[in-house]
């Protein structure tokens, strides 16, 4: 089966949502926390030392909640349900003070595991063959159960999204700390998985490269890496598993490396970062048409990668000063109207989706489906941050009826994912 045919396999219709309204029981959460066995060589993140600031800046939890007596741990990344499928790898070769390795970042106690020491070997060798990278690769995984557990086979596109958003929150500390970055899609991801001992449960989605490359060769890992479950029970969900197989070595279209340009004030980015939430009710108020094209000119920034999909988007505009109200195919009007009905409806009658400013909907026709649900996992996650930094509240949509938005918006490209912005 195509990449298209798994998207479409986890399409949601009135019908669908009505039979399987994805009610579970939250006292049979699988736990989200991946700890490695306690013989591993662990390091506490000092939050002084710009490095390690850097890495736990990437992942951070920024707020504790307790819903229905459980405390949830909020962090820079959304995911959907709370459900927090991602985890984190980094090697750091070439940094002083820090062992040459493969660290895995536990989120819940802010350190750092050494899982294996490199010498002539290293996940180059997997990522970005010929080249030795001086600095930082970090490896966003899914431990797909957290998510399935709740969403079934439509959390497929929810690791992905999420995925998407982890790689956003990389590359919003990378700019915080004055670091390149690259982001990586196409490469064995496969073959790293075994290596990496994830067995069935866990599976890398994407790469950002942070640092200096060399020509050099780098070999494949030596040592097998032991597999270490990241939920305290499973179940397997052999839809999700071949899909992510099949969809693995789907190449993306390719384009000219090109960095975004943000010029973004890094105090006030800051605070976008540690503040930014998903806002569960908007007021219906207006937003200004300025700080619509700011956000929707920074979210359109080049994605430095080689790798590459195509999103385009739609904004359905209900409440912005001066503009029309209707169905805006990027910067042009296709379609003049007052929606704000629909959208609520299409996006399964939550009301964020009527009340905010703009729904916004990211749709594609792409070559490799993990690639294009990670950009517009990522671009979603610029909306978050520039929104925020303007004010303007937000939040992600990954439930929505997929048949219908198609036809409303008159595309026959795939709905990805949506989002609402407003106040
Ligand atoms: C891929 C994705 C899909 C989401 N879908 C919805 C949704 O359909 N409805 C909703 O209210 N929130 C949705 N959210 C927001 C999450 O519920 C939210 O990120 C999570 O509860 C954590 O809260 P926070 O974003 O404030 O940190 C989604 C988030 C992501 C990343």
């Amino acid at each position: 089966m195509l990449g298209k045919t798994y998207h479409h396999a986890t399409k949601h219709s009135y019908q669908s949502v009505q039979i399987d309204p994805n009610y579970v029981d939250p006292s049979t959460q699988p736990s989200s926390v991946k700890v490695y066995p306690k013989f591993y060589r662990r390091w506490q993140l000092n939050r002084q030392d710009p490095i390690h600031n850097f890495i736990w800046l990437t992942s951070a939890i920024t707020l504790e909640k307790t819903y229905k007596d459980v405390t949830y741990q909020l962090r820079v990344n959304p995911s959907a349900g709370a459900l927090y499928p991602t985890e984190i790898y980094v090697q750091m070769r070439g940094i002083k003070g820090i062992i040459d390795g493969i660290y895995h970042l536990e989120i819940e106690n802010n350190c750092l595991t050494l899982i294996y020491e490199l010498i002539d070997d290293g996940l180059e060798n997997y990522v970005t063959p010929g080249k030795c990278i001086n600095g930082f690769i970090f490896l966003v995984s899914c431990v797909y159960y957290r998510s399935s557990w709740k969403y079934k086979n439509r959390s497929l596109r929810y690791c992905l999204l999420d995925s998407g958003h982890h790689l956003g929150a990389i590359a919003a500390s990378a700019y915080l700390h004055d670091r390149n970055t690259q982001l990586i899609f196409d490469f064995d991801k496969l073959t790293l998985n075994q290596d990496l001992g994830f067995e069935n449960k866990e599976f890398v989605t994407g790469c950002v490269i942070s640092g200096e490359a060399e020509e050099k060769q780098v070999r494949r890992l030596r040592l097998p890496i032991p597999f270490v479950n990241g939920t305290d029970y499973f179940q397997a969900n052999s839809f999700i598993e071949e899909a992510y197989q099949a969809t693995s070595g789907q190449i993306s279209r390719q384009q000219k490396l090109a960095d975004p340009q943000f010029n973004w004030q890094q105090t006030q980015f800051f605070e976008s970062v540690w503040y930014r939430r998903s806002q569960r009710r908007l007021y219906k108020q207006p937003i200004s048409q300025e700080t619509y094209w700011r956000i929707f000119e920074d979210v359109k920034q080049p994605i430095p990668s080689e790798h590459f999909e195509e999103i385009e988007i739609f904004s359905v505009v209900h409440r912005v000063e001066g503009m029309l109200p209707g169905i805006y195919q990027g910067r042009n009007l296709i379609q003049a109207g007052e929606f704000s009905n629909q959208t609520g409806y299409l996006c399964i009658n939550q009301s964020i989706a009527k009340d905010c400013a703009v729904t916004l909907f990211f749709v594609s026709d792409y070559l490799s489906y993990q690639t294009a649900m990670q950009i517009a996992g990522l671009m979603g996650h610029r909306v978050y941050l520039v929104s925020n930094y303007w004010g303007i509240d937000c939040s992600g949509i990954g439930a929505f009826y997929d048949d219908e938005a198609q036809a409303f918006l008159g595309t026959k490209k795939d709905v990805l994912y949506a989002m609402a912005i407003g106040k």
